[in-house]
């Protein structure tokens, strides 16, 4: 069966589920018998389990009890509870250690709290007065559900606590998992443990959630009112001290070399364990040290998981295709004779760039060796040259943009004097079909616009039926049209116009971000958006081409200034900008406007000691302060470092402003 025909017969399945669940659940007027509707459910799970590429939110697998998760009450996180960046290799771990320096400003020495990764569902407990008030899962990580009664059947979980030494108020996070053995007993019903164990949790009826055997362990916290540790694994053996389950295999580690070894040792015991485990978690230990680190905007910058190693498998390349990215990027994608790793059917992997096709010498017809590694796209590791017959044929990499037709180019970089890997079409913007359909899907993914029911099949398919060209056309939708139209009704299309709608409420940063230009990915928006401040500024920059202004901005540089002159030298891509500018309520996001340097206007110059810019821009932010780029006679403080630059304070001597080194600046902060 094709990947089509796959996907139309497990969307049916699910549609008539959807309606015997209905008839069940809320007319009370069943047509068909327990058991068949018990096979129904089964038929989809078994396909689910056999095709890993097929997801729907409506899955028996997801959704058990079949009552719809919007019944669970909303609950906002007072920490977000965020994820964690991926190391794969000793590479990563380097670099990820690299920019701790780099943001502290110095090398030093450091110990990790290392701490096995259990795959299951993160949950966060919050307790006040020593009793468990509230449990909540991490939903979009901002806004969970209130699963209280759900978690309080894990025996783990205690609901009150003994300990004198127990916080006032504090949220204790950690993960809810099923062992593996007593998967087995449910296998029947689920996916995988991790499917079973989310799905046990959104029961609605507790008693449902207290059949299966669920198992909790803690391993980090959220609000605290206040702190009465200072490191992560006293943390750690706090928790055990209060009543919590941590893990056994948790240690303490001196450096990366010790984090390689132990991940070496550990991964080979991963199968031994009770439990599915994907990686370890490498956190820096000491929680003053976690603080001044902080966030980027997905993950922190104090910990990251170090994934095991990918299983692999031997295929046939049956044929290359040429997938054109929202960038213009030609990527060359490897269509295998389906072979399932690690309990996937794999059909796709990427050949990552034309250099990458050469180097390794891979044709069509060839045997190779694949890999995949958690979530990652499938890759190609190396061809067997001993299996390669005369049929096999060399791609030709195409030179023309096989969407568009336009001249493609690998870039020359002038720094590291080479050609780019990457060919890349050069009709950037909506002028190419693909690139287009691509743009789109970024300015509705989660962290740009984050449109809800608008998923990625939606704007291929709304594109294909020309509902949809450009973004502004989301606002616009002739939603009689869509009702009408297979797999749509009534709720669907309310759904659709009501998250079109809320998406209009947008920060500034996002907004940005969700315009999808090359080399302008959330960090560096962020940093246009506070020093533009409102979306009219940002406008009239683009119109007036003026983007040398944000040279300033530390962070952003040549590549990410020619990006956007390159991008916005086209007039269509400026329309869209202003046109949405009109529908959208972009607002600069709020942050703390009472701090202690509230009105205040920072700027530095020369290298500073002991705390990199990113760290000082972020304390003065969280204080309610503002950094500015140019020295200008709204600047009220401009602070020296090592060897600053003279202009900038003769400058400031003719503005009148206050010149004060590192000192002075932290004695503002008292
Ligand atoms: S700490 C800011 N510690 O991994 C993130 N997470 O990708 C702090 N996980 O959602 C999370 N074991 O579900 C942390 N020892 C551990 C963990 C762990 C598993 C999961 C958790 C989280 C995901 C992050």
């Amino acid at each position: 069966m094709i990947k089509k025909e796959i996907i139309s017969k497990y969307q049916l399945k699910i549609k008539t589920l959807n309606y015997h669940n209905r008839l069940y659940y809320s007319l009370s007027k069943p047509v068909i018998t327990d058991s068949k509707f018990d096979e129904l459910k089964k038929e989809i799970i078994e396909l689910e389990k056999k095709y890993k590429f097929l997801i729907n939110k409506d899955s028996p697998s997801i959704k058990v009890g079949y009552k719809a998760s919007k019944s669970f009450d909303k609950f906002e996180h007072k920490v977000q509870m965020l994820s964690l960046s991926n190391a794969f290799s000793i590479e990563d771990l380097k670099n990820f250690e690299k920019k701790i320096f780099n943001y502290l400003n110095k090398k030093f020495k450091f110990d990790y709290s290392v701490e096995p990764k259990i795959d299951g569902i993160s949950a966060s407990l919050t307790y006040k007065n020593k009793k468990l008030l509230y449990g909540v899962s991490r939903g979009d990580g901002k806004i969970g559900e209130i699963i209280t009664e759900n978690l309080k059947t894990i025996k783990d979980i205690p609901q009150n606590i003994v300990d004198p030494n127990f916080p006032g108020e504090i949220e204790i996070r950690g993960e809810v998992f099923i062992k593996k053995k007593d998967f087995l007993k449910i296998k029947d019903d689920f996916a995988n443990p991790r499917n079973a164990a989310s799905g046990t949790l959104r029961q609605k009826d507790p008693k449902e959630t207290e059949k299966i055997p669920l198992n909790f362990i803690a391993y980090t916290f959220g609000y605290v009112d206040k702190k009465n540790f200072e490191y992560q694994t006293e943390f750690l053996s706090n928790l055990k001290k209060w009543g919590f389950k941590t893990n056994k295999d948790n240690t303490l580690l001196k450096n990366i070399n010790d984090l390689i070894d132990y991940h070496k040792k550990f991964e080979s015991k991963r199968y031994n364990l009770e439990y599915d485990v994907d990686g370890l978690v490498y956190k820096v230990n000491d929680l003053n040290l976690q603080n001044r680190l902080g966030f980027t905007s997905n993950s922190p910058r104090w910990a990251i998981a170090h994934k095991f190693s990918a299983d692999s498998a031997s295929t046939k390349i049956l044929n290359i295709d040429i997938q054109i990215g929202r960038t213009g990027a030609l990527t060359p994608v490897a269509k295998v004779s389906p072979v399932n790793i690690g309990g996937v059917v794999v059909s796709n992997a990427t050949l990552h760039n034309e250099d990458e096709i050469k180097r390794k010498d891979i044709r069509i017809g060839d045997i190779i060796k694949i890999e995949r590694a958690g979530d990652v796209i499938p890759h190609v590791i190396e061809v067997d040259i001993n299996k390669r017959d005369k049929s096999s044929k060399i791609f030709k990499f195409p030179t023309k943009c096989p969407s568009c037709g336009s001249n493609t180019l690998k870039e020359y970089n002038k720094t590291t004097k080479k050609y780019d890997a990457v060919r890349r079409c050069l009709n950037d913007g909506y002028g190419c079909e693909r690139i287009a359909v691509e743009k789109l899907k970024h300015f509705i993914s989660k962290d740009a616009l984050n449109i809800d029911g608008l998923g990625k099949k939606v704007i291929e398919k709304f594109w294909d039926l020309k509902f949809i060209k450009k973004p502004q056309d989301i606002f616009n939708l002739n939603f009689n049209k869509i009702k009408n139209l297979d797999g749509w009704g009534e709720v669907s299309v309310k759904n659709l116009k009501n998250s079109i709608e809320s998406s209009k409420n947008v920060t500034l940063q996002k907004f940005i971000y969700s315009i999808g230009i090359r080399h302008i990915g959330i960090e560096n928006a962020k940093l246009i958006s506070e020093s533009t401040n409102n979306v009219l500024n940002f406008i009239e920059i683009i119109k007036k081409k003026q983007f040398d202004k944000f040279l300033n901005i530390d962070g952003i540089g040549e590549t990410q200034i020619n990006s956007l002159k390159n991008y916005f030298s086209n007039h269509f891509n400026v329309s869209i900008v202003v046109e949405l500018s009109n529908i959208l309520n972009i607002e600069k996001k709020s942050v703390n406007k009472n701090g202690i340097l509230k009105n205040k206007t920072f700027m530095f110059t020369g290298k500073l000691d002991g705390i990199s810019r990113a760290e000082a821009k972020s304390l003065i932010e969280k204080n309610s302060g503002t950094t500015l780029s140019t020295v200008s006679k709204n600047l009220n403080y401009l602070v020296i470092g090592q060897k600053p630059t003279r202009k900038k304070v003769e400058q400031a001597k003719k503005f009148n402003i206050n010149i004060i080194n590192q000192k002075e600046l932290k004695k503002l902060f008292n």
